[in-house]
């Protein structure tokens, strides 16, 4: 034992030779990474789950590079400090917020919430449906409206669908895949009228790419709706995971009532991320500016191909695949390099791209071209 140091100081003497040690360590060690974060959707071409490409902005890196260097501490005043500022956003009080990790986990609560009161959901088909496999699995039966022609929600035919057991009802606006969106009154008529007896989660994911308003401002003075919302997509933190959820006091408490550890699922970096960039308005409007701008010259290249098309409100693009007699569209594209995610409407074969930089949806069209 004669190493050991036997007082503080002795011991905090000897880890800082060891720390400036660091410097004649192997070259190992400083160019090896510690973790590998690739996966699928570094292909060289991700364009599978509508990440923003631009991301993450200089300020929400500078503030998670901030935040790394705190992570030995919990970061309760950071998240109070979030709730607060987002609560202002929405003029809302902190009481109507709860963050997660990601907007799906404010989808699953949710779903939780309407499993446990026993019954069924009504949800679009196709919509985002990545909640309804916990929910399914918790006895939430799901009932699926299909999309107008048009591919938007069908309303009507949802109201119609609602029965005795129906507890939950989700929309998705704009809609994951399509990119629809519902008119701003229309949605409102029905969040008003459905939500008297039913719980509504409506998903607003991709509406900072629309100028279309919320429905947040609903939440105030009722207890049966919930938006769910997220700094994955317009705000460039997929990686981050964190996201929110705005509705009463009142079900906010039921909300939080069913995570391990209320509004806490949020991580110091995570937090930093989404404070810093909640609004930072320049980088959300270059973001919107590139992305329509390259939306733009896809609609233009599908044109020419003869691809319809549906006129999206969102990051990515909702195209039909008419024309394509291969096997498989998802597979030709990966061949090439281009992860494009799964979801595809089997009967209308139609399928989803995400919007990329310009770079990366010239070589997409190019590869369209030769695929289809
Ligand atoms: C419509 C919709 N809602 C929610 C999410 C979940 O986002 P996150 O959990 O990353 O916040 C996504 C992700 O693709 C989505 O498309």
């Amino acid at each position: 034992m004669k190493n050991h140091p036997t007082t503080r100081r002795a011991w905090l003497q000897q880890s800082a030779m060891a720390f400036a040690g660091l410097s004649v360590m192997p070259n190992w060690w400083n160019e090896a990474p510690l973790l590998d974060f690739s996966n699928e959707n570094d292909k060289p071409i991700s364009l599978g789950s509508n990440e923003n490409p631009y991301a993450p902005s200089p300020v929400a890196l500078k503030a998670m590079q901030d935040a790394a260097k705190r992570s030995n501490r919990y970061p309760w005043t950071v998240t109070t400090q979030l709730r607060e500022a987002i609560a202002q956003k929405n003029k809302l009080s902190t009481d109507h917020v709860v963050i997660g990790a990601g907007s799906s986990e404010i989808l699953g609560l949710t779903a939780q919430w309407a499993a446990l009161q026993n019954g069924n959901a009504i949800a679009a088909d196709p919509t985002f449906g990545i909640w309804m496999r916990a929910a399914e699995n918790l006895g939430l039966k799901i009932i699926k409206v299909p999309l107008t022609t048009d591919k938007i929600h069908d309303l009507p035919k949802m109201l119609s669908a609602i029965n005795a057991d129906t507890k939950l009802v989700y929309i998705c606006n704009p809609n994951n895949p399509t990119g629809t969106i519902l008119p701003a009154q229309q949605l409102k008529d029905f969040v008003m009228e459905v939500s008297k007896t039913r719980i509504v989660l409506l998903d607003e994911a991709y509406l900072e790419f629309t100028d279309e308003p919320s429905v947040a401002s609903l939440v105030t003075g009722n207890r049966n709706l919930i938006v769910a919302k997220t700094f994955s997509k317009i705000y460039g933190l997929a990686g981050a995971r964190i996201g929110y959820g705005l509705a009463h006091p009142d079900t906010i408490k039921a909300l939080v009532g069913l995570q391990p550890w209320a509004n806490h699922s949020g991580s110091a970096v995570s937090l930093a991320a989404a404070m810093a960039s909640l609004n930072d308005a320049e980088f959300i409007s270059y973001s919107r500016k590139e992305i329509n701008k390259t939306k733009d010259f896809v609609y233009q290249e599908f044109k020419k191909l003869n691809i319809p098309y549906i006129p999206s409100h969102t990051n990515f693009l909702y195209y039909s695949l008419a024309a394509y007699k291969g096997a498989d569209w998802r597979k030709a594209l990966a061949d090439n390099n281009i992860n494009a995610g799964s979801i595809v409407e089997q009967n209308g074969k139609w399928a989803r791209i995400s919007v990329g930089t310009m770079e990366e949806m010239q070589y997409f069209m190019k590869t369209v071209q030769t695929i289809l």
